[in-house]
């Protein structure tokens, strides 16, 4: 059965401690210490196969650059990515873009040739940026996060969970210089709307890839999660107590007792994928 978001750990975690001793507010602060705001594992720079147990267990390392590294700290060290990183089966990194700016003032960006409005990101960090992060993986995938990507969807996220290692580029502004795309393997849209940058897709594409390395989410493997929907649906509708709430009621089928008619039940309600 799936853990609720803040359901304790099935098992005492090793790392830095019992991590059920790890509030929340000491994580944060822990975020802020480090130098790279990441729990950052002691292998973190590559992605690897991790024993855990019986057989071989699959470790995923992504590596995600940016200009806004902070914005991740908060949401990669919580609930389920971070317990992925805790269980060893996820690592995560940041390379800040401005490391590799030019010049004294570490510049990014430019204005764009033929003129307009907005400044693009310059090709000479990102290419840099990327070849850092290529060397700490040399097989990872490399995503840039674009509304002019294709659209992400859960067939997409099976996928990327099936590699050992991604490299999200988060873009800016308005665009980046279309060159760094001779070093991207994939450009990835959430949706057909235009964000400030890619550092929420990013986030978007990291959670969605995350949750399906086999052993994050409470000892399901991703196998098991396919089959219960076979990958292509949706959860149907579900309720807990009370029977009655503010008058509305739990569906008498839930009450039943019948598992063949709820299972019918929860099949008629499922919300298919794109
Ligand atoms: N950057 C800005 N908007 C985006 C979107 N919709 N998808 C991915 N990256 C983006």
């Amino acid at each position: 059965m799936a853990q609720s978001a803040d359901s304790p750990l099935e098992a005492p975690l090793v790392i830095k401690g019992n991590t059920e001793e790890l509030s929340r507010k000491d994580r944060k602060a822990e975020c802020q210490l480090a130098p790279n705001p990441f729990l950052f594992l002691p292998d973190s720079s590559h992605a690897h196969a991790v024993g855990l147990g019986a057989g071989t267990i699959k470790k995923m390392n992504i590596q995600i650059i940016t200009l806004f590294p902070e914005m991740f700290a908060e949401v990669l060290n919580t609930s389920m990515l971070f317990k992925a990183q805790d269980k060893g089966l996820a690592s995560f990194s940041c390379i800040n873009l401005r490391d590799y700016g030019l010049g004294p003032r570490k510049q990014v960006d430019d204005t764009p040739y033929g003129g307009g409005d907005g400044m693009l990101l310059k090709p000479e960090p990102l290419f840099a940026a990327v070849e850092t992060a290529k060397a700490n993986d040399p097989k990872a995938t490399v995503l840039l996060m674009t509304p002019r990507g294709e659209r992400y969807t859960q067939a997409k996220a099976r996928a990327l969970a099936k590699t050992t290692g991604l490299i999200i580029i988060c873009g800016r502004y308005e665009g980046y210089d279309e060159r760094v795309t001779s070093v991207v393997d994939q450009q990835i849209s959430i949706g057909d709307y235009v964000l400030t940058g890619g550092e929420i897709p990013a986030m978007v594409v990291a959670d969605s890839v995350v949750r399906l390395i086999p052993g994050v989410l409470g000892g399901e493997t991703s196998a098991e999660v396919e089959s219960f929907s076979d990958g292509q649906t949706l959860e149907y509708p579900q309720y807990t107590r009370p029977e009655e709430f503010k008058g509305m009621k739990v569906p008498n089928i839930l009450l039943s007792g019948n598992h063949g008619e709820i299972a019918k039940w929860r099949k008629g309600q499922n919300k298919q994928y794109d």
